[in-house]
């Protein structure tokens, strides 16, 4: 694969070919002096299924190199047995051959079934100093694994329907771990202690969960099918290591000291549109506080339904953590009104990077599960976010009084350069420097057409003003344009409704436009001047407003047989001011 195929990101990570979803385990090992990026894969096709662990490493955040599978789903025959004790009727046996069979009472049989144990998301952790017996520098892999087994329902007993076998799901905390540098791991079997693991006794094809559904089937109000994710952190302050887990509707943080027992610390209860889709992937991420020495702990959470632009997204709420291991949100507020992190719809199941010091480093899956299956690349599907850098700000409009600000990674700009772009007017007046003043043009949009610079695939910062007294009613820039702009995706500021704006519109990618989805937005007020960073790439857009206090993050298509049947260049850039007699806006 050249990586050059249509709708290909340049910039953003894919996988060669097949499917990927949420990132795993990010992580620096600074013994190697490499980032590690474990991915949501499955390595047997273009749709989800056989979910296993990914990998891609990297000198520098920005050039990736796919590697091996680092955790293959683990498969195997396994036989489950099972009695009724009580049961004259029926059951479907669906596990063996699927007849029905009846049966007097008691009874006991038992399916032989080809079980696939998923790889779900997860996190990982350096262990520099051998906390867990498994030796320096292991990296420890905790993931969710997911499986089925064999469950007896409705026991209707005599005359009625029966007792069936069904399959329910499972999900469970495990550990995996890697004495080579993060390339392969080994199942950690929780039933052995860390030395029996490393002499190779355990069981690598049933392992048995470090966190097993009875460590949480006594607490009130947590789902078991819906237990997974677990992101382990160390919090200095308290020395001591933390693993948050969404359980359905909450989330359960449970405390270690040697980063293989576990104990149950506390749970969170979720109050914002409790019951819309699940929970998932969350994050407590310690963060000193822009200019200050304070510590906060900024809970992020995915939401798989309901987001703030539709389906899925992601939101944080700032708190504070205890000996404990209870999270406490700055507010009682907080919980019930989250910050969204991003306004678009295709930011999903971000999480930083572990060991980075200081640094806050998140990158997100870059799509939605409510839209995803419409995407149609090939032989990949799917890519991730660009990584970006995450500080905590003190601002008082920001519930407890802190704001989430996100920026690209400095390392994009430095491992790509940097080509200044020159707006000029499309009345062909030759190129400008900067400092391009766009006066209204009575009705129509003024738009000005970037001349020494064609490209599908850059970073644009443009920083616009104007005067409160005759004020444009919008303004922004046309990135992705065909020649006259008749396809474009604008990144705009409507001074009216003071949102910042993605509009998709023109693309008219039917397939992926369901309502709303071409046109996604995020509030700014306005301050008579705003900073818009859009990266763009073949099929992905990032847009940081105000230097990433906002961002809105989508995938976009210009449908080939939309365009005339063929492919049509979409590489031009350009500004445009909107509206009203005698406006203007300075764009820098
Ligand atoms: C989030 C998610 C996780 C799960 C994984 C499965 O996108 O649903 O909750 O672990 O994807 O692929």
């Amino acid at each position: 694969w050249q990586y050059n195929e249509l709708y290909r990101n340049q910039y953003h990570y894919s996988a060669a070919k097949n499917w990927l979803n949420d990132p795993n385990g990010l992580l620096y090992d600074d013994s190697t002096a490499t980032y590690h990026m474990y991915y949501q894969y499955n390595p047997n096709g273009n749709g989800w299924g056989d979910m296993s662990w990914g990998h891609a490493t990297s000198k520098d955040l920005t050039n990736w190199q796919e590697q091996p599978v680092a955790i293959p789903m683990l498969e195997n025959q396994e036989r489950m047995d099972f009695t009724f004790e009580n049961t004259k009727g029926q059951f479907t046996d669906n596990g063996k051959d699927g007849k029905v069979r009846y049966w007097g009472q008691p009874c006991t049989d038992w399916v032989e079934k080809n079980a696939k144990k998923y790889i779900f998301s997860g996190s990982t952790v350096l262990d520099k100093e051998n906390i867990s017996g498994l030796g320096e520098n292991t990296i420890l892999a905790y993931y969710t694994s997911c499986f089925q087994i064999a469950t007896r329902w409705n026991d209707g007993g005599d005359g009625g329907m029966g007792s069936w076998i069904g399959m329910s799901e499972v999900q469970e905390q495990h550990l995996a771990y890697s004495t080579d540098g993060g390339q392969t791991f080994k199942q950690f079997d929780g039933a052995k202690n860390a030395a029996e693991n490393l002499a190779g006794t355990a069981n690598q094809q049933s392992p048995k969960a470090i966190i097993p559904v009875t460590a949480i089937s006594g607490l009130p109000g947590v789902d078991a099918k819906d237990f997974r994710d677990p992101k382990v952190v160390y919090d200095e302050e308290h020395k001591q290591w933390l693993m948050i887990v969404v359980a359905g509707q909450q989330a359960l943080i449970f405390k270690s000291d040697n980063l293989i027992d576990w104990t149950y610390a506390s749970a969170i209860q979720r109050q914002h549109d409790v019951g819309v889709g699940v929970w998932e992937c969350p994050e407590l991420i310690p963060m000193k506080v822009k200019d200050s020495d304070d510590i906060k702990w900024v809970l992020t959470m995915s939401v798989q339904d309901n987001a703030y632009a539709s389906g899925s997204g992601m939101q944080y709420m700032v708190g504070d953590i205890d000996a404990q291991g209870v999270w406490t949100p700055a507010t009682a507020n907080t919980l019930a009104n989250p910050n969204w992190l991003d306004y678009g719809e295709d930011f999903y199941a971000g999480v930083t990077f572990g060991n980075t010091g200081n640094r806050r480093i998140m990158l997100a899956w870059q799509s939605n599960w409510k839209w995803t299956g419409l995407q149609q690349t090939t032989p990949w599907y799917s890519n991730m976010t660009v990584p970006r850098e995450l500080t905590l700000v003190a601002d008082a409009a920001y519930d407890g009084g802190y704001k989430l600000v996100q920026a690209p990674v400095t390392e994009l700009d430095l491992a790509n350069g940097q080509d200044a772009i020159v707006p000029t007017t499309d009345k062909g007046t030759g190129a400008l420097d900067t400092g391009l003043i766009l006066t209204g043009d009575m009705n129509n949009a003024n738009a000005a057409k970037v001349t020494n610079f064609k490209g599908t695939a850059y970073k644009i910062e443009a920083e616009f003003s104007w005067e409160a007294t005759s004020k444009p009613s919008a303004l922004g820039l046309y990135v992705r344009g065909t020649d006259n702009f008749e396809r474009k995706l604008l990144v705009g500021y409507d001074l009216g409704s003071q949102l910042a704006y993605l509009n998709m519109l023109s693309t008219d990618d039917q397939d992926i436009q369901a309502p709303g989805r071409d046109h996604t937005n995020a509030f700014v007020p306005d301050a008579g001047h705003i900073k818009l960073t859009a990266l763009v790439d073949e099929s992905s857009i990032e847009i940081f407003v105000n230097d990433g206090e906002k961002t809105i993050t989508q995938v976009f298509y210009f449908r080939p047989e939309k365009i005339g049947g063929s492919h049509v260049k979409t590489d031009n850039i350009g500004f445009y001011v909107e509206g009203g007699n005698d406006k203007k806006a300075t764009v820098k």
